[in-house]
């Protein structure tokens, strides 16, 4: 027994790193749902300002097309599938190329106070990471624990 013992602990320990979520790196690839500009009189300005587009891998926009009129009047929206990927690109200057800050949605469908989601931001372009508790850095805005909501905002999309 004595010998399991750090065993269990090292492959606990496998397990809490490997919850991280990876570096989109496919993004440039992804399918593009909506761009816009945070200004001043944003509270997301001290984290993204400026210019930014959102994206998601195939299986959420699967979803998202199939709702969209829904998404679009702000009804009642099924969860996105596990698996869904949606990722927010903030760029540096306007020209949609050099990115600031990459944040990543990841759905693993464990609901909770943070959605079924998995949160992460990346810093470019050392990828460093900027999510510490993810219900106090990002769900607790974008889902508030609210029932009937998957925590997408994608306001702008047309
Ligand atoms: C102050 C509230 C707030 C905080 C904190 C916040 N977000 Fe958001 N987030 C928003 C809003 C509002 C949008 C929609 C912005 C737009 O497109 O104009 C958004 C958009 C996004 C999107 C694109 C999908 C969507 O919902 O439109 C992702 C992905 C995202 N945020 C991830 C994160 C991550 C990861 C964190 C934590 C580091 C975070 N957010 C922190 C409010 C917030």
């Amino acid at each position: 027994m004595r010998v399991l013992i750090p065993f269990i602990l090292v492959g606990f320990l496998y397990v809490l790193a490997g919850d991280g979520v990876q570096f989109p790196a496919d993004w440039p690839d992804m399918k593009f749902v909506e761009e816009g500009v945070i200004l001043k009189d944003n509270p997301l300005y001290t984290i993204v300002p400026g210019y930014h587009m959102t994206l998601m891998n195939d299986k959420a926009w699967e979803h998202f097309k199939k709702h969209f009129k829904d998404f679009r009047m702000k009804k009642e929206v099924p969860p996105f599938p596990v698996g869904s990927k949606v990722v927010f690109v903030n760029f540096k200057g306007k020209h949609y190329k050099t990115p600031r800050i990459i944040l990543v949605m990841l759905k693993t469908g464990k609901l909770g106070d943070v959605g079924g989601w998995k949160w992460e931001g990346f810093v470019m372009p050392e990828k460093r990471r900027i999510v510490k508790t993810p219900s106090k850095d990002c769900a607790n805005c974008h889902y508030k624990g609210k029932k009937n909501w998957d925590g997408i905002f994608v306001p702008h999309a047309k």
